[in-house]
């Protein structure tokens, strides 16, 4: 891979999924119901892992999902994943939901989780990963972190 195709793959890695919320989308007290929220984050961290190691991958873990205020039916969301870590096989992946209100150019952190994603070959077996850059690495135990 050339650093000029690496430099796609770097700049490519960050994926941004932007949805209105709409009634189909809320709940009873019309906000965005939290499994919703989930599914579409884990979408953001599928595509962003996907980008990443262009190969098919599965998420084989969800972190804890921290939920800091209401997403109120008629915003915008906007998911941005990155990828935070990566392992032999597996890649980290952090995804924040910033909300817009529709009339405003004022946004806010609503919800935030972490995603494992593991590459598969064409035997469905785990398959390695492109790594962070050096520069971005952090610790020894073999899993290479972003400064992020
Ligand atoms: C993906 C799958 C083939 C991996 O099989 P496995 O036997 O766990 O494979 P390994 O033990 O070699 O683990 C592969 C990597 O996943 C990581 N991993 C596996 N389970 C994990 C978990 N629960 N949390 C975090 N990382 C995990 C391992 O640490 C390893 O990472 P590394 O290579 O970067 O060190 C298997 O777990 C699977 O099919 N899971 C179901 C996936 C799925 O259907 N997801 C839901 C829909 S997308």
């Amino acid at each position: 891979m050339s650093a000029g195709d690496r430099q796609d793959v770097m700049s490519g890695a960050e994926t941004h999924l932007v949805y209105p919320v709409f009634p189909r989308d809320t709940n009873h007290y019309h906000t965005l119901f939290g499994g919703m929220a989930m599914s579409w984050m884990d979408q953001a961290a599928f595509i962003c892992a996907t980008r990443w190691c262009r190969r098919p991958v599965v998420t084989v873990h969800s972190g804890a999902v921290d939920f800091h205020a209401p997403v109120p039916e008629g915003s915008i969301v906007d998911l941005v994943a990155r990828v935070r870590a990566t392992g032999r096989t597996s890649m980290t992946i952090v995804v924040e939901m910033w909300v817009e209100p529709m009339d405003q150019f004022e946004r806010t952190l609503a919800c935030q989780g972490e995603f494992v994603l593991v590459a598969l070959d064409a035997q469905r077996q785990p398959t390695p990963v492109p790594a962070l850059p050096t520069e971005r690495v952090g610790g020894d135990d073999g899993v290479t972190r972003a400064t992020v």
